[in-house]
């Protein structure tokens, strides 16, 4: 069996024009900027057009992603798209994708991870790189929160925004100086996972009924806000420092962390438990809040678009999320 490095060749990332203030939240809830701000690092986010779907925003990124890298769409072997708001069930988000790049001799499929979503993409499309089934992958996650958030509950619509982010990876020789996706370690607690929950919308609940949309289980639920938050802490410092110990790094050795943006006080918190100082952790949530899977890979991209990662830089990714479902990545830059 091969064991190809896998290079990243290029990032890419897209999200709505449209803006939804913490503010204009008060058409809905009792709640103000503040508070949101406070509690959560959240100014604004981004909301998709009433006809866009995942696969739209996947497009927009995916284009950027290909110019970048300077590939033909004939010329993906494999796209993995992470996503828990695909256009449809079946086909998958991805199939819809690839329908939209002609990748016609790409093979495409979903994962669906929730938040960690992106990393389990990239754990899956690294795989079949490193093996040599195939040469290179294009990996987006993507999503339309909006979709799904229940806008009169105050403690879930604060969090969520749309948009999407990825990567095109390749294990050919010819990208030999590019950065190194070292390793992605994941990791899942399937006993754990009610708190953050899709209650409706799969075979617990098709056909879907008027019961079911009364009892809003279309939506996303979270139970136990604030016990989330201890566990999203403790699961995420645990995988950042899997990282460390299993490259031999020590803290300062860490150019960039680059976290799922799931809250600000949850990524305080995470970095003075890794020793790692706030001032290198990439934020976005401000601006974005937590658009689920692809929240780290659009502040991947844009740490990249803004200089921020040099060559040889150590990066982390990580992310917590649904499922329960945790990770983190290092990356070689
Ligand atoms: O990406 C996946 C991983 N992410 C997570 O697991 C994190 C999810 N959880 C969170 O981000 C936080 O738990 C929230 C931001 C949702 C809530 O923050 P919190 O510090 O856990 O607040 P809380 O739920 O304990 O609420 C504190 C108070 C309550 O009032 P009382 O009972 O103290 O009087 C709430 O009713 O704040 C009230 N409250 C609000 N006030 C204004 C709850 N939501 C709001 C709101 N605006 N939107």
């Amino acid at each position: 069996m091969n064991d190809s490095t896998v290079h990243i060749v290029a990032t890419g990332s897209y999200v709505p024009e449209n803006i939804l203030k913490n503010d204009d939240l008060k058409k809905y809830i009792d709640t103000n900027d503040e508070w949101i701000y406070t509690r959560t690092g959240i100014r604004e986010r981004r909301i998709a057009n009433k006809d866009e779907a995942a696969s739209d925003l996947a497009y927009e990124t995916s284009k950027k992603i290909l110019k970048r890298a300077e590939i033909n769409s004939e010329d993906i072997e494999l796209i993995v798209m992470a996503t828990i708001t695909p256009d449809t069930c079946c086909p998958s988000g991805a199939n819809w994708l690839e329908g939209k790049l002609d990748a016609v001799n790409a093979v495409s499929f979903d994962v669906t991870a929730a938040c960690s979503g992106y990393l389990f993409a990239l754990s899956v499309a690294m795989q079949y790189l490193k093996n040599g089934v195939y040469k290179n992958a294009l990996v987006v996650a993507s999503e339309v929160m909006s979709r799904v958030v229940n806008w009169y509950d105050r403690e879930t619509c604060i969090l969520w925004g749309d948009g999407a982010g990825g990567c095109f990876l390749s294990a050919e020789e010819k990208y030999k100086n590019f950065p190194v996706l070292k390793n992605v370690y994941i990791h899942s607690d399937g006993k754990n996972g009610n708190n953050l929950l899709m209650p409706g919308g799969g075979s617990k609940t098709t056909p879907i009924s008027h019961e079911s949309v009364d009892a809003k289980l279309h939506y996303l639920k979270m139970i136990g806000a604030s016990d989330s938050m201890r566990v999203a802490v403790k699961r995420f410092s645990e995988s950042c420092n899997e990282v460390l110990n299993n490259f031999d790094l020590k803290p300062e050795d860490i150019s960039l962390v680059v976290p799922h943006q799931a809250n600000y006080r949850i990524l305080k918190n995470v970095a003075k438990k890794i020793n790692i100082p706030l001032e290198k952790f990439y934020l976005t949530i401000e601006k974005y809040g937590n658009s689920s899977s692809s929240s780290m890979a659009i502040a991947l991209d844009e740490a990249v678009s803004e200089g921020k990662i040099k060559r040889g830089d150590n990066v982390i990714l990580t992310a917590f999320g649904g499922g329960l479902t945790w990770g983190s990545a290092l990356i070689k830059w």
